[in-house]
This record gives structure tokens, C-alpha cells and sequence, in this order.
């Protein structure tokens, strides 16, 4: 049997492949993708002694196997034994999608780069970790774990696959048509599209929806960890995308947190989580608070013109409304649509109960009871489904039977 023609042959799973190769070893028909954790197991074994000696030993198939089995490892811990089969991709194809990781292909950085690349005619996002330094070799097998896991929801960058050809992996992802988050903003310079407070608004709720899949409908619960600007993406109908779970980390049941390393990888980390090193849901609802901060004053990071320190942005929100002054406090950009008159009635109560929700997150303000992500995305969904006058707005939140559980998930 031929290495490549599985390496490319796209359809397994690292588990179902080493299965399938065991099985063909015995001269046994290839098992399905559908293969379970449990049969794929003892295949390893054999992966690693005699079947391995009989190949020519490139590189880059030691490189696959070896790696390969780590992927195998962090998919049963992540999903409990239940996982869907992830497509491998060359070498050879990655680097011609990328044309060898040309620097005109890159659409984002941070600690990885991201290429757009072309594969078998599709057009798609293709992720190879930067700054490696941070990370141990269980983040890029968790990412591709937790990736492939979230795949399923429709505010999550969908995984189309991997490649484990190289001395780290690489990621092969849906193409999101407009960006990054963090490049909207370069990308929109000269653009006639205004990038309007409906969008932000539906990017805050959506990526509140994908995190509360991610804290809810697994085993355990996963902390993203690294909730910030550059990790969202926006397709061409700008829907929110999900992505990079490298950091994400699990909490035992029982637990109300796990101990790690604080990493600090965006200027908006929950304090208490850098003091302490301990890992809480509270990490990612206070990196959405400040997300939703800057979706509404347009200040980030990337901003040229102030340099803003973003755990200040609550106060600096704060400051300004104390004094009546909600234009001076959004997106000088969402202005140009609105008349003299001001911001419409409807539009600045919707940003109002949209900050003081952020403020909850941020614990600028205490909220009367513990904040968890599914309150959050259940108050912007409600947020953005009200607001036409107080007294609707009222009526509306308390009697609303559609704003259940079930469907925000
Ligand atoms: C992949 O496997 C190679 C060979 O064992 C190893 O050197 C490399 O560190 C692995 N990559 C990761 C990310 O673990
Ligand atoms: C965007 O919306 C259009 C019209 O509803 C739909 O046909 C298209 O599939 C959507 N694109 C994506 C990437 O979901």
C-alpha cells in the first residue's frame, strides 16, 4: 500500500487512517471512516513498530504518523471518543495553494499566519502557526480537535481539514470572505460599504453563541481562552466565524475552573486570570465584554488614531455616558448615517442595554446574579430582537416564549 494515496486521499480521520492501514496490512478490507475511537486505538502500536520499517522512511510520512497519533490522542480527550473523521492534506498541496507560504497570500497575522489559498478549485483559508513559543504540542492537536468539534455550528470557522506533513500542523479552513475582524477595518479603508451597528451587534451575539456550544455541549466544559478580534472571522454575508481554539482548555468536572499558565495573548484578559492562573468562564465572557466594547467605539488594538489601553475602555465608555454623550462614545464611522437629530430613539436604547450588558461581562458593573455565556447570548438576541419603544421593550423581554435555550444552540 502507498502512503501518499492515503496522505492524500482525504477522507479519514488520523484514527480511521492508521486503522485503515493496519487493516490493509493484514490484507483486510479497509474499514470506513466511521471507525470508532476504540477499534483505531490498537492500530497505533502497530503504527509505530513494523508497518512503519517497511516504507521508505521520507520525512514527511514520519512527520504524518508521528504527529497523526498526537491528533488521535487530543481528539478522543476533547470529544469524549466522539469525533468526526478530519481530511489530511498533502504537503505538496499546501504548498502549492500557497504558492511555497507567499507572503502576498497572507490575509491575517498574529501568532499564525493565515494564506488564502485554492484547492481543488475551492477557495480556502489556510492557518500555520507563527510565534510557536507559547505553545505546546497538545495546543495545535487541540485545535485541530476542537475545531473539527465546533465545525458543526454555523458561527464557527469550519475545518475542511489538515495537514501533518510539516514539523507543525497546518490547518486548512472555509474561506471567509471578508476577513479577519481585526482587518476589517485596513481591508474597509476606501470601501463604500459603511460596516453598520446591525452587523456589530449580530457579530456579538453570534460569537456568544458559539462560545455557548463550546462552554456547554461537550463533556466538559472548554474555555476558548483566547477570545479576541484577530480569531473572528466574517464570511461573505458577514456572519461571525469562530476559530482558533490552540488555548482552549477544558475544566474538570465538578470544577468550577482549571489551573494553567496565564497566557497572554490580547490586551484583554480577565484580570483575576492573569493574577491568579486560574481558568474560569469568566475568562471568555470578560474578553466578550471588551469585544463588544470595541464593536461599539470602533477602538482596538488596531485602531491608528488613539492608542487605547482596552481593559480602560469600560471606564473611558463610562466616563462619557455619565455625561449624556453616547455620540461621542460609538464608531465615529457609524455616525455619517445618522441625521442632526441625533442617534434614533430605537437604536440608542439598543446600545445602551448593549453596554451595560458589556459592563456586566467586564464586571464594570455587578449584574444581580452570576453571568454565564448563555445569559449573555440570550440578552443580545433579546437586545437585538426589541427595542422599539421602552414600553414594547419591556413587555417584550419578560413575555418573549421565543427566546429559549434550544434556540440559540
Ligand atoms: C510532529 O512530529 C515530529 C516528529 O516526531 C516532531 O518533531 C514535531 O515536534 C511534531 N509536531 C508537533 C507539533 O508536535
Ligand atoms: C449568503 O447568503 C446567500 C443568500 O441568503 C446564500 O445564498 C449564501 O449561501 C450565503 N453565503 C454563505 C457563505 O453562507
Amino acid at each position: 500500500m502507498e502512503m501518499k494515496k492515503i496522505a492524500c486521499g482525504v477522507l479519514f480521520a488520523a484514527a480511521s487512517m492508521t486503522a485503515v492501514m493496519a487493516a490493509e496490512e493484514a490484507g483486510a478490507p479497509a474499514p470506513g471512516p466511521s471507525s470508532s475511537a476504540a477499534a483505531a486505538l490498537p492500530a497505533l502500536g502497530s503504527l509505530v513498530g513494523a508497518s512503519l520499517v517497511k516504507r521508505k522512511k521520507k520525512e514527511e510520512e514520519i512527520l504524518f504518523q508521528e504527529n497523526g497519533s498526537l491528533l488521535l490522542e487530543e481528539l478522543i480527550a476533547s470529544s469524549g471518543g466522539i469525533y468526526n473523521p478530519i481530511r489530511t492534506f498533502s504537503s505538496h498541496q499546501i504548498l502549492q495553494a500557497t504558492n511555497h507560504f507567499d507572503w502576498n497570500y497572507v490575509i491575517s497575522e498574529d501568532r499564525f499566519v493565515w494564506y488564502k489559498g485554492l484547492i481543488e478549485n475551492r477557495r480556502v483559508l489556510i492557518k500555520k502557526f507563527q510565534d510557536c513559543s507559547l505553545f505546546d504540542a497538545d495546543n495545535f492537536y487541540r485545535d485541530i480537535a476542537v475545531s473539527s468539534l465546533m465545525s458543526s455550528h454555523k458561527n464557527a470557522l469550519k475545518l475542511l481539514g489538515c495537514c501533518l506533513e510539516f514539523p507543525h500542523p497546518v490547518l486548512v479552513c472555509e474561506y471567509p470572505e471578508n476577513g479577519a475582524l481585526n482587518c476589517v477595518r485596513r481591508a474597509r479603508e476606501g470601501a463604500t460599504r459603511p460596516f453598520p451597528w446591525k452587523v456589530r451587534l449580530k457579530i456579538a451575539k453570534e460569537i456568544a453563541e458559539a462560545v455557548t456550544y463550546l462552554h456547554t455541549q461537550f463533556p466538559r466544559t472548554i474555555i476558548h481562552r483566547d477570545l479576541k478580534l484577530a480569531n473572528i472571522f466574517l464570511d461573505e454575508n458577514w456572519t461571525a466565524k469562530l476559530s482558533s481554539f490552540s488555548l482552549s482548555i477544558p475544566i474538570p468536572e465538578g470544577e468550577t475552573g482549571v489551573n494553567d499558565m496565564a497566557c497572554r495573548t490580547s490586551s484583554y484578559i480577565e484580570p483575576d486570570y492573569l493574577n491568579t492562573g486560574f481558568v474560569t468562564e469568566n475568562v471568555d465572557i470578560y474578553s466578550l465584554g471588551i469585544i463588544m466594547l470595541i464593536l461599539l467605539t470602533g477602538k482596538s488594538e488596531y485602531t491608528s488614531e488613539v492608542a487605547v489601553y482596552l481593559p480602560v475602555l469600560p471606564v473611558y465608555v463610562g466616563k462619557l455616558l455619565d455625561r449624556g454623550l453616547l455620540t461621542k462614545v460609538i464608531d465615529p464611522s457609524m455616525l455619517e448615517s445618522v441625521s442632526d437629530d441625533g442617534i434614533p430613539e430605537h437604536l440608542r436604547l439598543q446600545m445602551e442595554a448593549f453596554i451595560e450588558l458589556a459592563f456586566r461581562c467586564v464586571k464594570f458593573k455587578q449584574g444581580e446574579k452570576v453571568l454565564h455565556m448563555i445569559d449573555v447570548a440570550r440578552e443580545l438576541k433579546k437586545i437585538e430582537k426589541t427595542y422599539l419603544t421602552p414600553q414594547t421593550v419591556l413587555v417584550r423581554l419578560e413575555t418573549d416564549p421565543s427566546l429559549s435555550s434550544e434556540e440559540l444552540l
